[in-house]
């Protein structure tokens, strides 16, 4: 359908459109410029419906096609009867029987931010003449990632399922939804004085069932689905209806969309508010999205009084997205009295009184420029993808790290390919595959180098091992790398002695080991710009508090390979003096719990080396603690999160979570759960309703006060 060359040149169109409208023509008249995000739109659909294989993200998608509809709004004698936009999008199957839904479905117009939905809540005010500063009441739930389905009921029984089809008309697939447990066959409505009604809702399949279902298919050698959406829109229209159970369909039902007496006449007044029909809709058998706090520890629906709740709470779903158990892929934001809603009335392709927050793309396409190598604190060579700057969820990528060889190799990326990121929740970006349809030859395989970048020693790769090392232990790079560990948060934590001022100490010489850091000359500090004698005894204060770290922190702080915090600890609480460590034999080491052969190796090598005896003792000359303190001695369970050594109280109704679940995140975190207010609580985080707790908390004065709010960032 496209060549190769087509398609590339569509993809940098789409870019150029997207992100860089300063590269296109100055003279591009509107009707050009129409042409061509008709042409990329039409291509990046094809990618998307016909190939299941996007290769730009539904944000960016969006965009392009919002630019076209804008330019059509202003310039509609130009508007052609082919454009994406008069099409209304189909998903109809030839073979299956298709059905007239009994009111139309409509889509929803997207949000993607609080500005977004500022405008929204400001246009619902509008439309439903309510004064500006009015509170509308908002229902609140998940926008879910799989098939829409409409189910009609007659005399309490399902008589028929359709897929969304146009919109008005849709495929008949009631066979395949009597499969799916979560749907009814049967339900009460009669109890309601309902004779006929139709729900909206979509068909689901849960990640991990996904993933059970992709890897039953690997191993028969069938092809994969590329995400848990076409599994269920696909199920949904499989012919048997065998096929479609095996596929763990689940529905989820969020709308009376009809609803009418045995006369015929409208009973949909009944339910004056959406959150009223989901609660008798709930109360009859349908699975709905819930209002008690789920696995995320917020609840799936939720009132909200306002559009500022509305946006806190869209924003605490997108941080706990990846926790939940379906995809999905924003909030859907309903007015929720019928009244407002029929005032905000729709427009031909959504309603006024709705709105989709979508969340931030986790995906995004991009170029491999070029790769560098970087050396590490222990020697290991990491290969760094530097990217064409990406927007992905919020943040510019620009680098990515490729690994190791093995991971390059398994992946087949080479300089100049068109990847695709993805960064999921707080995880690290990574390249998931490359655009292979997109290569015009030009593309080149990526060269490990044999030697190091900085010091250039040969590489040596060892037997069980995936990464290539540089083990000249001179190396600047590593040098340079460890001093910057050494300072870091987890290791002596010296406040002041960022990467950027270890940079710039090493440049004019001033620190070549460890051990420099403390005989830094803070007069000379003083004289460099940007310092001043202030900064610089806030950097004496901060090194010299330092000296007196645990030697937990020192030993952590040292790089030797494998040796992490919890390592650290497990050694310092065995040990009078660090340098007591020279006088181990291997097997001392391997007495100790969870201590390793490879660590014990490594740290036993370490401490027989001459050098760095010496500069241990010379660290010890100039003032660093070698010797073991009370915290080191203290037996560490919980050694890591942000909570670690402080005790907390939960009191009052929270609004997110239950009492259990906030106790077991706070223990998570490393706090101690508190049994009551005493001067030994740090913490007291307040719900509702808190009473006497709260008083007592405030008289001592002692205790922090947080909001769960307060708490959730927290941790
Ligand atoms: S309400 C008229 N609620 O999003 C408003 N839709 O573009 C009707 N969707 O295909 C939609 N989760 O299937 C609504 N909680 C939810 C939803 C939801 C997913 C889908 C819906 C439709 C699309 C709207």
């Amino acid at each position: 359908m496209y060549t190769a060359e087509a398609q590339r040149a569509l993809y940098e169109l789409s870019k150029t459109l997207l992100y860089a409208p300063q590269g296109i023509p100055s003279d591009e008249t509107a009707a050009e410029r129409m042409e061509n995000l008709r042409s990329v739109i039409r291509y990046h659909e094809w990618r998307y419906y016909a190939l299941n294989d996007p290769v730009i993200s539904d944000f960016e998608y969006d965009q392009l096609y919002k630019q076209l509809e804008a330019l059509e709004r202003q310039h509609p004698e130009l508007v052609v009867p082919d454009s994406p936009t008069q099409r209304v999008s189909s998903d109809l199957t030839e073979e299956i029987n298709q059905v007239a839904h009994l009111t139309p479905m409509l889509s929803l117009d997207n949000s993607y931010d609080a500005h977004d939905l500022f405008e929204f809540d400001a246009a619902v005010k509008r439309l439903a003449a309510l004064p500006p500063n009015a509170l509308v009441e908002y229902a609140v739930e998940p926008k879910f990632d799989g098939g829409t389905i409409a189910l009609v009921y007659e005399n309490d029984r399902l008589v028929r399922a359709a897929t969304r089809g146009n919109g008005l008309v849709g495929d008949e697939i009631t066979a395949n939804i009597r499969t799916v447990r979560s749907v009814p066959l049967q339900a009460p409505f009669s109890k309601y004085g309902i004779a006929k009604a139709e729900l909206r809702g979509e068909a689901i399949i849960r990640k991990d069932v996904f993933e059970e279902i992709n890897a039953a298919r690997q191993a028969a050698g069938e092809s994969l689905f590329a995400n848990p959406r076409n599994a269920a829109t696909g199920g949904l229209r499989m012919k048997d209806p065998k096929e479609a159970a095996s596929r763990g369909l689940e529905a989820f039902v969020y709308q009376l969309a009809y609803a009418v007496d045995a006369q015929g006449r409208s009973v949909l007044e009944k339910f004056p508010t959406h959150a009223e029909a989901l609660a008798m809709l709930e109360q009859i058998g349908f699975k709905v999205p819930l209002a008690q706090a789920g696995p995320t520890g917020l609840p799936e629906r939720r009132l909200c009084r306002g559009i500022r709740e509305v946006i806190d709470f869209c924003e605490a779903w997108q941080a706990q997205r990846e926790s939940y158990p379906y995809e999905i892929d924003g909030m859907v934001v309903k007015v929720n009295a019928l009244d407002v809603q029929e005032r905000c009335g729709y427009t031909a392709h959504h309603p006024r009184w709705a709105v989709a927050f979508k969340f931030k793309a986790k995906q995004a396409t991009t170029r491999l420029r070029d790769v560098e190598f970087q050396v590490g604190k222990t020697g290991a060579v990491t290969p760094v993808a530097k990217l064409e700057p990406v927007q992905l969820a919020g943040v510019t990528i620009q680098n990515v790290s490729l690994h190791n060889e093995d991971f390059i190799r398994s992946k087949d990326i080479r300089i100049g390919d068109y990847v695709l990121v993805e960064r999921a929740g707080d995880v690290i970006p990574y390249i998931v595959k490359v655009l292979d349809h997109l290569r015009d030859g030009s593309e080149r395989p990526i060269q490990f180098p044999s030697h190091c970048p900085v010091c250039h020693s040969p590489l040596v790769k060892l037997a069980d091992e995936a990464v290539w090392r540089c083990e000249n232990a001179d190396c600047e790079a590593q040098v340079l790398q460890r001093l910057i560990f050494h300072t870091s948060k987890n290791a002596m934590d010296i406040e002041g002695m960022g990467e950027s001022t270890i940079i710039r100490f090493y440049q004019l010489g001033w620190l070549r080991s460890i051990a420099d850091i403390y005989r830094l000359d803070y007069e000379k500090i003083a004289q460099l710009e940007g310092f001043g004698k202030k900064s610089a005894a806030n950097l004496r204060k901060a090194i010299e508090k330092a000296k007196q770290n645990p030697i937990h922190r020192l030993l952590n702080s040292l790089s030797i390979h494998h040796l992490g915090q919890k390592s650290s600890k497990l050694l310092a609480a065995q040990v009078e003096h660090v340098l007591d460590l020279a006088q181990w034999d291997l097997e001392r080491y391997q007495q100790i719990k969870d201590i390793g052969p490879v660590l014990a190796q490594n740290v036993y090598r370490f401490f027989h080396n001459p050098s760095n005896l010496e500069m241990l003792k010379t660290m010890e000359a100039l003032g660093v603690n070698l010797r073991q303190t009370a915290e080191d001695r203290r037996p560490s369970s919980a050694v890591e999160g942000p909570l670690v050594g402080r005790t907390i109280l939960f009191t009052g109704t929270l609004s997110t979570l239950t009492r259990e679940q906030a106790e077991a995140r706070a223990a998570a975190a490393g706090a101690t759960i508190a049994s009551g207010v005493s001067k030994n609580l740090n913490i007291l985080v307040v719900g509702e309703k808190a009473g006497s707790k709260l008083r007592k908390a405030q008289e001592l004065g002692t205790v922090e006060i947080w909001t769960e709010e307060e708490f959730l960032k927290r941790i």
